[in-house]
């Protein structure tokens, strides 16, 4: 064992527990059922993320990770000298040492992620990786407001990193109202670079969700093991199964956990009853265009400087700037 892992400055303002209880509940209360995609990622889902970035059916990692590659040079030149780079969910922070390799001078990293001992962990690893960098852990649920750490050094622009098209989980109108939260966060004089999935071929799509070694679906019904375990509740999971489908009016993959037979669940206390073939929503993910993309970033306060993608447009990566003091 190594003793020489630096231990480093956690922020902790993740969510009280009964708030996850009082999410759970009201989504699993909802017609239809719903539950918000941030419980995927507890120690086991975030591992389990991890492997479905590494399947081949799931390009957008692997095509996420050849963009950033092949651009970085021009991205850290946009970005500049003196960056404070935040990456939310930031989860194994492998894409950003694409930047934090090339980035001049930066004034610190903050990994922000809702899954504390992955963070922790990751956040270690690159401050191994990089001694000179400060690394400012912070864990929260960053769909809700919360304050950045400040480094000792300058910062000359602070840069929101939030790769892996995770902007996807929203509704266009909630995507809306977090990248102006983000605007808000960074200032006038901030930046925000961000991974975004495209428009494609349905098959292509489905098949991402949808892999054969059933990686996916047990990412997915990891949920219902969460809530098992940190509420109290008795889902039997043989009873559910995965389904992703591709909305194309929407734009985005629908997952769902559906119900194989009429049953009763007990959630802390509470009887939540299914008919067979009923469905918990568990996650959108919206696919967009460039240019829908530019127009949505557009609508919220920022203006799409660049954007980089691969010779088969699967994947995009945006760099804006806000375009108004918000
Ligand atoms: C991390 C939200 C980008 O939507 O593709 C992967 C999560 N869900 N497989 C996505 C996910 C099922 C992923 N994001």
């Amino acid at each position: 064992m190594s003793s020489s892992a630096p231990t480093l400055p956690l922020l902790d303002v993740r969510p009280p527990a009964d708030a996850l209880r009082d999410e759970v509940l009201s989504g699993l209360r909802d017609t239809p059922k719903h539950l918000p995609a941030k419980l995927f990622y507890d120690a086991r889902g975030s591992r389990l993320f991890d492997a479905i970035c590494e399947l081949d059916a799931y390009y957008l990692t692997r095509t996420e990770e050849a963009i950033m590659e092949a651009h970085a040079g021009e991205i850290v030149e946009v970005l500049g000298p003196h960056v404070l780079l935040v990456e939310y969910g930031s989860g194994s922070s492998r894409k950003t040492r694409i930047l934090l390799e090339r980035l001049e001078a930066p004034a610190g990293y903050v990994p922000v992620d809702i899954s504390r001992d992955h963070l922790v962990r990751a956040a270690e690893r690159i401050a191994s990786a990089y001694p000179d960098l400060p690394v400012l852990p912070v864990c929260a649920d960053y769909t809700a407001s919360f304050r950045l750490p400040e480094p000792d050094g300058h910062v000359r622009r602070t840069v929101v990193y939030y790769p892996g098209s995770t902007i996807g989980n929203f509704t266009p109108e909630a995507a809306r109202g977090f990248l102006a939260r983000i605007a808000r966060q960074v200032g006038p004089d901030g930046g925000l670079l961000v991974g975004v999935d495209l428009k494609k071929d349905a098959a292509r799509l489905r098949a991402a969700y949808n892999d054969a070694e059933g990686v996916t679906a047990a990412f997915n019904k990891n949920v219902l093991r969460r809530i098992n375990r940190e509420l109290g509740a008795d889902f039997d999971l043989d009873r559910f199964r995965h389904e992703a489908v591709y909305n194309a009016e929407e734009g985005r993959i629908e997952m769902y956990l559906v119900s194989e037979t009429d049953q009763e669940v007990v959630v802390d206390g509470v009887r939540i009853a299914f008919a067979a073939g009923e469905r918990i929503c568990t996650e959108y993910s919206y696919k967009y265009t460039i240019e829908d993309f530019a127009a949505l970033a557009a609508e919220a306060g920022w203006a799409v400087e660049r954007v980089w993608t691969d010779d088969d447009r699967l994947f995009s990566v945006h760099y804006a700037r806000p375009t108004r003091e918000p």
